[in-house]
């Protein structure tokens, strides 16, 4: 208590829950995408990751790493852990055991959902989540606001720069002449792109895609592979995909491709070497 009348009693106000980066409370600061450390060229690594569901485990020492800048694909049969580790990598499930970072120093166990997702991880999941009622333009305005308090407050000065990022992001993701239309008019597949576009107004280091491609009509997912190729660079991906001509068509000829089994990775290559992998072709391709 402040023993003295002339001085205010000052509590220092505590920051909210969700800039309270538990796995850097001890750096003082608040993580920004920018500050994710890739000194070491790796913007994921995942160590020896064990989660278990009455006994059962759904990742069985899963370790990989994510290149910074790379877009991995994950390939596997049903079941085999690929959206459970989505889950863990943003904070939705906590694993028994293991090393999840983001970077060299975040470590990713010790946070949660929204500090995860503001240091700099977007998660798209299969069913298109956008706001049906408005138009186009304001779901991407809208998701530009959400999660970054600092940018609402110099709304007024970055009016102007926001605007020309919206018309990129539509641009982009080739939604410019449904602009003013509900979102809820866009096909399947328009949803999907602009849903992606809402995760990248929030300027992700990490993009997290689950089963992107499902359901769309084979234009659609050329479509999304062109736009997932031309974000190269941007931001690193991570994609979850059953459709094989999709991933054919990120992982070209030298991009790798992670194929996990039973909670864990069973091989990992180009997509010609995960191929012809034998324990792959019995285990998930097929003869
Ligand atoms: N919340 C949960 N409770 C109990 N079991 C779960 C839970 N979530 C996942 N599982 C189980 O864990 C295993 C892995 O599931 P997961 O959804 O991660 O697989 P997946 O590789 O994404 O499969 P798919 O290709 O079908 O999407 C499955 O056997 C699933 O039934
Ligand atoms: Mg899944």
């Amino acid at each position: 208590m402040n023993e003295n009348p002339m001085v205010p009693d000052l509590a220092l106000p505590e920051a909210p829950a969700e800039h309270s980066l538990s796995g850097v409370a001890n750096m003082g600061h608040v993580v920004v995408p920018g500050e994710i450390d890739v000194s070491h060229g790796t913007i994921l690594y995942l160590e020896d990751v064990t989660v278990s569901f009455d006994g059962f485990r759904a990742l069985n020492a899963l370790s990989l790493a994510i290149d910074a800048g790379e877009l991995r694909c994950i390939i596997g049969p049903n079941g085999a852990g690929k959206t459970t580790m989505m889950d863990v990598i943003t904070g939705k499930t906590e694993p028994d055991s293991g090393k999840v970072f983001l970077g060299q120093s975040i470590d990713l166990t010790r946070m949660n959902e929204p500090s995860i997702a503001r240091a700099g991880i977007g998660r798209k999941f299969q069913k298109p989540t956008v706001f049906e009622q408005h138009p186009v333009w304001e779901n991407l305005e809208l998701a530009m606001k959400t999660d970054k308090g600092w940018f609402a407050s110099l709304r007024a000065r970055l009016d102007r720069a926001a605007q020309a990022r919206i018309e990129e992001t539509l641009a982009l993701i080739g939604l410019e002449s449904e602009a003013r239309r509900s979102a809820g008019e866009l096909s399947h597949g328009q949803k999907q792109r602009l849903e992606i576009g809402m995760l990248l107004m929030q300027q992700p280091a990490l993009l997290l895609l689950d089963e992107p491609a499902a359901g769309m009509t084979d234009d659609e997912t050329m479509q999304l592979a062109e736009l997932l190729n031309h974000l190269r660079g941007t931001c690193s991906m991570m994609v979850v995909e059953h459709d094989m001509e999709f991933v054919a068509a990120l992982s070209g000829d030298t991009g790798k491709v992670t194929v996990m089994a039973e909670g864990r990775v069973l091989a990992h290559g180009t997509l010609d070497e995960v191929k012809q992998d034998e324990t792959v072709i019995e285990s998930y391709l097929g003869r």
